[in-house]
């Protein structure tokens, strides 16, 4: 179905807290320009997968290859270097600080200046820079100044994945983006979201929203009791398949989807 090779790819991983398996031997794919929907019951390991995928938890077993070659030593700092960010679930922004300081957070543009590389930060650089990435995905803020705890929901989630989308060249991971929002807000963010795949990244969205997985999605990949046990094209089926394949009621195959 595709024909280039996946731009991340994880096969086998098993990761345990304690006594808890959250991953059983899961295998996960994401190619470019794709939005590829990760769903699953909860507590299915979707959002472990996740933190696999992006650095936070080292897998006990499995391999994780990226642009072909397997990662070692995941941590989110060499993540982020291969151009993946991601949105986790419980969201971090930064309460009190406005979108511009939050979009870089941990990443401020330094001035040169008497101090040289010790300057100070280019607040004009950084507003600018967010200002036009903002308007490029189409993120409405009244007013860039204000603090994220002053902001809507939407507003906090635009901003989140903005910077995600900012910083990633390769891959975002968004983790129940529009779990909190409205119909208008989740709207937008889906709006959003395709706008980040149109750049030729490739997103893959955690939901429980089957009608946002099918709006939007390209490509489905099921998870259940820590393993992936579907994958589906989502132009081919309907949100009854899905829904089956995540409560384990079928195992049937059709044309353009394995069932593993
Ligand atoms: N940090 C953790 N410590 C202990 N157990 C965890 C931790 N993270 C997840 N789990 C457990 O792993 C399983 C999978 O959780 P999770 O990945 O959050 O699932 P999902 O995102 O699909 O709902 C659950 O049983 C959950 O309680
Ligand atoms: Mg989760």
């Amino acid at each position: 179905m595709h024909e280039t090779r996946p731009l991340l790819e994880a096969t086998g991983l098993v990761k345990s807290f304690g006594k808890v398996k959250a991953l059983r031997g899961a295998d996960f794919s994401v190619y470019a320009g794709e939005i590829v929907a990760l769903v699953g019951d909860n507590g299915a390991g979707k959002s472990t997968l996740v933190k696999t995928l992006s650095g936070v938890h080292a897998p006990d077993a499995g391999s994780i290859v990226v642009d072909g070659v397997e990662v070692r030593d995941f941590h989110p700092l060499s993540a982020r270097r291969l151009g993946i960010e991601t949105v986790y679930q419980d969201l971090a922004l930064a309460p009190t600080l406005d979108p511009v300081a939050n979009l870089f957070l941990g990443r401020e543009v330094l001035r040169e200046g008497i101090l040289g590389r010790f300057g100070f930060l280019d607040k004009r650089y950084m507003r600018a820079k967010a200002e036009s990435k903002f308007a490029e995905l189409g993120v409405r803020i009244q007013d860039v100044a204000s603090p994220i705890s002053a902001m809507s929901g939407g507003q906090r989630q635009g901003v989140a994945v903005s910077r995600a989308a900012a910083w990633a060249s390769k891959i975002i991971f968004l983790d129940e983006p529009t779990a909190a929002l409205g119909v208008v807000q989740t709207r937008s963010v889906l709006d959003l979201i395709r706008k980040v795949r149109d750049t030729g990244v490739g997103v893959v969205l955690i939901s429980h929203s089957m009608p946002d997985v099918m709006a939007v999605s390209d490509r489905i990949e099921v998870m259940r009791l820590g393993k992936r046990v579907a994958r589906m094209i989502t132009a081919g089926i309907k949100a009854e398949d899905v829904v089956a394949a995540m409560t384990g009621a079928t195992s049937t195959t059709g044309d353009s989807n394995d069932e593993i």
